[in-house]
Formats: structure tokens, sequence, C-alpha cells
């Protein structure tokens, strides 16, 4: 479960300071899957990160699953995050000298569990048994869009956030990431937040949040 309690946050650029959220109150509940909306510049990275236990709120708090996490000490919420958390960046995120094996490794080196064989299942589970020892730019972005969705995976956690995770791939691509996305969150009963634009995919969620003015309108 993840709760927002009145989560400011804004960003100082050029002394010029910009609020981007204005006091955030929302409340997901385990397994569901919220879509959240909203124009570009709205401040959804900024949530999202925020939430996902990367970006401390300036004001107000985030609860994962009860407990206040920013009041945690940085070692207890790298565990956490470690933990429950899987996080699909804006772009992929893939870090370029690794192979796809080795970026899925990457969350089980930090965690002190690195698990060759559940990475391989991973990239198997995304269709990419053929490509564990391709580098990033030897995979089409198709194929990047699910190494990173293995990576977020491979730990079993319960949370998953996705940043627009069909944003720069073609309709069929875009249809095939979203597809296995949500059978693996289906099929690990995690909870998952996923940002897009397109309105025809956030069918597929529970609950859509629109964040407009700092704001979210739940509808
Ligand atoms: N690191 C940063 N420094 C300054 N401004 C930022 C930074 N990150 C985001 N912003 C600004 O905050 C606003 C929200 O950004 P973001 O959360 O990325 O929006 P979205 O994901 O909805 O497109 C934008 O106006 C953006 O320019
Ligand atoms: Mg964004």
């Amino acid at each position: 479960m993840i709760e927002a309690h009145n989560v400011h946050r804004s960003y100082t650029l050029a002394k010029k300071e910009i609020e981007v959220l204005k006091g955030i109150d929302l409340r997901i509940e385990a397994g569901e899957k919220i879509f959240l909306c909203g124009p570009s510049g709205a401040g959804k990275t900024t949530l999202m990160y925020t939430l996902a236990g990367l970006e401390n709120p300036h004001q107000g708090k985030v609860l994962i699953d009860g407990t206040d996490f920013y009041g945690l000490s940085s070692a207890n919420q790298a565990r956490l995050r470690n933990e429950k958390i899987g996080y699909i960046f804006q772009n992929y995120f893939l870090l370029p000298e690794l192979t796809a094996i080795e970026n899925v490794l990457v969350p089980g080196l930090i965690g002190g569990k690195s698990d060759h064989e559940a990475a391989k299942r991973a990239l198997e589970r995304v269709g990419l048994a053929n490509r564990v020892d391709h580098l990033p730019a030897e995979l089409s972005g198709g194929e990047q869009q699910r190494v990173a969705i293995a990576r977020a995976l491979v730990n079993s956690p319960s949370i998953i956030f996705a940043d627009e995770p069909t944003g720069n791939l073609d309709t069929g691509n875009s249809d095939e990431v979203m597809k296995i996305l949500l059978e693996v969150v289906a099929e690990q009963n995690a909870t998952l937040v996923v940002v897009t634009h397109n309105s025809a995919l956030s069918r597929h969620g529970d609950r859509i949040f629109t964040i407009k003015d700092g704001m979210i309108a739940d509808d």
C-alpha cells in the first residue's frame, strides 16, 4: 500500500521556484493498477520519484506499507526500496557498458543476493532468452524496454512503477511491452503505477489519476 499525505515538491532554477506538487493526497491499495495521466511537465515523473522513495518531498509524507519512508535512515530507505520497489524509468536507463543480463543483475548486486538464474529467467519471461549477452546499443527500443522490465521485476517487488513505458515505442512494440508488463504484474500480485499519455492503455487500470496544477484529480 502507498499513501501520500500533503506532498509538496518544488524546483529552483535560475533563482525561480517552480512548485510542481502542491499538496498531493492519495492512497493506492495493494494489488491495484493505477494509471497516472497529465500533460507534459505536470509533475508525473516527480510524483513517481517521490512515491517510489527516490526523491524527498519538501513537505508531507509518503507511507509505504504503513512505514513513513522518508523518516527512515538512508540505509533503511535503500533496503526497503531494493526489497519492495521496481522502477521502470522514462527512457529505459540501462547501463550502456553492461549486457542485458548484467543490467538485470544490478538490483541483486545492490541487495547482496545476485542470482544469475533469476536474471536469466526474468529475461526469458520478457521474451529475450536469445539476447542475454547483447549490449543495450545492440538491442531495439522495444527490447531495451523489456530488459528494463526484467530488471525492475527480478527481485519480485511488491510495487512496480513504470514511467511512460511505451512512450518511445511504435504501436506493435507498445502493445507487446504493455502486455508483458501487465502479465508479470498479475503473476506477482504486485501493485502497479504507470504513467501514460495513451488513453487506450489506461483502460487496463483499476483507477486513473490525473495530475493538474500540482494536484490529483481522481476520476
Ligand atoms: N531537476 C529539475 N530541476 C528543475 N526543474 C525540474 C527538474 N525536474 C523537473 N523539473 C520541472 O518540474 C516540472 C515537472 O516535471 P516532471 O515531473 O518531469 O513532469 P512530467 O513527468 O509530468 O512531464 C517541469 O516543469 C520540469 O521542468
Ligand atoms: Mg515525465
